[in-house]
Formats: structure tokens, C-alpha cells, sequence
């Protein structure tokens, strides 16, 4: 992060939006015209699972997209992260399995690990999660079977991948037999390029709320700001008492005062077209990047174009010294982040990761140029 937000360096290195494209302006409105007593409240300690209007307006925000909100329950947390950290701590005794994709969200593993879990990591293909590797493991670990799978569907971090329909529907009858819990992450499902897209990105949770027992999370990060520190999760009734218990003793509750700004956001539709407008960001930067990489990039690397969110994964070559192309991009002023990072278990493994989120069209060009020449050099010297 140090690295990322120097001023000198252009960074593909932070998942996180640009400054310049926070609703700041609207932001401020809202707080202007909030009553007296509401800005009181806003200053106040509030309920542990969350600010009531913000979880009504919510609720409706879900339902309206088909979430299965009448028969579970929503809790506001800070962040996703401590949605998904608090799973971790519900359900997570020391040495116990748990199930994630490879590569895996950063966030994840250490949540998971903090726990002292053994991480399980089955590979992702351009569809989503590999069926038959995770059923072969499953079937194996019988005598000692994971307390739950966590994935990733909608543009994955880092792998960009937006699960098919298919894979999905592949997915059930595995998770069906070996009776695993599904923590299911959705970061990102908001943030979709085109139609097509948009089709894909329905949440397990809503497919297959009836077949699995699923725990769902999500964030106002990549929709609002990071800055709020304001997540979700929807999660049956006998894990959110456990869970709520878990959040008082961490924090007691989210900020209130974010809380009363999104729900504002959220409640006059403010936030529905503030996420179009992102959308239409997210692509050109997409698409600029893309073209960049076609043109400054060594053949050799080989990566797949993303559909939505905010990250493009790119396979090198295996004699590449990554490290010293990491070195050598940030002297000359870009700088991204090596894809062992997120190996769950911190093998190599030839990837990088870059993010075309918070950076400006001209900038990622010239990133990309600077990140090219380094790799076209590396190439020239294998390891
Ligand atoms: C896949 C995924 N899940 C969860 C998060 C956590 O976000 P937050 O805690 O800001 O809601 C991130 C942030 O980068 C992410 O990429």
C-alpha cells in the first residue's frame, strides 16, 4: 500500500477505486441535509447488527434482486472482510481444513489462517472452480472433511473469472454430498461490463438457497468507498446469532456514521445510478488496459480478458524472475502485485496481478509501456 499510493508511481497494485471517483459531492449533500437528530445519532454508538434503516433499506435492495432475504438474516459489518473473518472465528478451530480457490482473495487466507486453519486450495479454470479436482479431494479427506468451501463467483480476486452457470449447477451436487457449508464472497457482482455479464452474476445464494447451506457476503467498498468500512452478510438464523455475539465482543458495531450516509445513498437510489456510472468507468479502464497489454506485452504471457470488477490475471512464462520485474517496474515507476500473494498456501506460482480500478486511461498506457519493457527484458535473461 505504501508503494501504491506514492504519488510518483503508477499503481495497478490496490484493489480499490480511484479518489477521484468517489461521490463525494453527494456525500456531502446528504449529510447537509440530514435532520439535527439523525446527525446525532450518526455520532452514537449503535445496535451491534447494524443501523435499523440502513438493514430495511438493504433488504429491500436485495430482495429487489432476488436474494433470499425474508427467510435469513442481514447483518451490517465493517467491512466484508470482518463478515468473512467473523465466519472464520464461528466456525474454525485450530487445524481444522478449509476449502478456497487458487489463487484466493488475500483477505481470506489471513482471516482463515488467523484462526489457525489448514488451507486447501483447488485451481480455477476460465469457468470457475475445478469440479473434479475439488471432488477428488473431498473424497479423500472423508476422515477429516472441511468445516466449509469459500468462493468467489462474480470477478474474482485476483482471477478475474466470473463463474459460468454451469460450473455452478456442477458445484451443487459435490457441495450436496459432502454436506459443506458455502461461504460465498460477492464483492465484486455489481460491477459487471456488459449483458452477458449481468446474466452471470446471480449469487449462488439466490440459485440454490434450497439445495446448500449458504453464508453470504458483500460490501459497499467497490460501490460507495472503501473508506465507509460498511459490508454485509446473509446468513442463516442459527449462524447469525453466533455471529452477532463474535461481532460484539470485535467492535461492538459498525460505524454508525457511515452507516446513516449509505443508507441515505442507498434509500433515495443515489447508489443505483452512482453504480452505473462506475460500471461505465471500470470498462474503459478494462479496455484500455487490454489494449495496452496487447500492444506492450510479450506474447509469451497469456491472460483472459474480465467481464466485470476490477482485475486482470496474466500467466508469464516460468523462467521469469518476477520478483526482479517487480524491482525493475517500480524504479521505473509502476508497480503491481506478484500472484504468489494469493496462493494459499505460498507457493509460486507465475502470475500477476493488476488492477485498472483506481488508475486514469493515460496512465494505465503508460504503466502498461513501463510494465512491457520490464517484461520483454526479463524475457531476454531467463532465470
Ligand atoms: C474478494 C474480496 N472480498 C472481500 C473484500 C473486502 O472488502 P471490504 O472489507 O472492504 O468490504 C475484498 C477487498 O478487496 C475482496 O477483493
Amino acid at each position: 500500500m505504501s508503494i501504491a499510493t506514492r504519488p510518483d508511481i503508477i499503481s495497478f497494485a490496490g484493489g480499490m477505486p480511484g479518489n477521484e471517483l468517489f461521490p463525494v459531492e453527494e456525500i456531502d449533500e446528504i449529510y447537509n441535509h440530514l435532520p439535527f437528530d439523525i446527525k446525532q445519532t450518526a455520532f452514537q454508538y449503535g445496535p451491534t447488527p447494524g443501523y435499523p434503516p440502513l438493514l430495511e433499506s438493504l433488504k429491500e435492495y436485495l430482495k429487489k434482486k432476488g436474494m433470499p432475504v425474508e427467510t435469513n438474516r442481514l447483518m451490517i459489518t465493517t467491512g466484508s472482510l470482518q463478515a468473512i473473518n467473523i465466519l472464520g472465528k464461528v466456525f474454525i478451530d485450530p487445524g481444522d481444513l478449509v476449502v478456497t480457490e487458487n489463487p484466493c482473495f488475500i483477505g481470506g487466507i489471513s482471516a482463515f489462517k488467523s484462526y489457525q486453519a489448514i488451507l486447501h486450495g483447488i485451481d480455477l479454470d476460465r469457468d470457475g472452480i475445478n469440479v473434479p479436482l475439488l471432488k477428488s479431494f473431498l473424497d479423500q479427506s472423508k476422515s477429516r472433511p472441511p468445516k466449509f468451501i469459500y468462493l468467489t463467483p462474480n470477478f474474482h480476486n485476483p482471477a478475474g473469472t466470473l463463474y459460468t452457470e454451469q460450473r455452478k449447477k456442477e458445484l451443487v451436487p459435490v457441495l450436496q454430498e459432502h454436506d459443506l457449508m458455502l461461504v460465498e464472497d460477492d464483492a465484486y457482482g455489481e460491477l459487471y461490463f456488459d449483458e452477458e455479464a449481468r446474466k452471470r452474476v446471480v449469487p449462488m445464494k439466490t440459485l440454490y438457497e434450497h439445495e446448500l447451506d449458504i453464508c453470504y457476503t458483500g460490501t459497499f467498498s467497490k460501490i460507495l468507498g472503501p473508506g465507509f468500512r460498511l459490508g454485509w452478510m446473509l446468513v442463516p438464523q442459527e449462524i447469525y446469532q453466533k455471529a452477532e455475539l463474535c461481532k460484539q465482543s470485535m467492535d461492538a458495531c459498525s460505524p454508525n456514521f457511515t452507516q446513516v450516509l449509505a443508507n441515505e445513498f442507498l434509500r433515495t437510489g443515489k447508489m443505483e445510478l452512482y453504480i452505473i456510472k462506475m460500471r461505465e468507468v471500470y470498462k474503459r479502464r478494462k479496455d484500455t488496459m487490454a489494449a495496452a497489454i496487447r500492444t506492450f506485452f510479450p506474447e509469451e504471457i497469456t491472460w483472459l480478458e474480465p467481464k466485470g470488477g476490477f482485475y486482470i490475471w496474466l500467466k508469464l512464462p516460468p523462467n521469469i524472475d518476477i520478483t526482479a520485474v517487480l524491482k525493475a517496474s517500480i524504479e521505473k515507476g509502476a508497480v503491481f502485485v506478484i500472484g504468489k500473494t494469493f496462493d494459499p498456501e505460498g507457493k509460486d506460482n507465475s502470475h500477476i496481478r493488476l488492477a485498472y480500478s483506481h488508475t486514469p486511461e493515460h496512465k494505465i498506457e503508460r504503466g502498461i509501456q513501463i510494465l512491457g519493457a520490464c517484461l520483454k527484458e526479463a524475457l531476454k535473461r531467463p532465470a
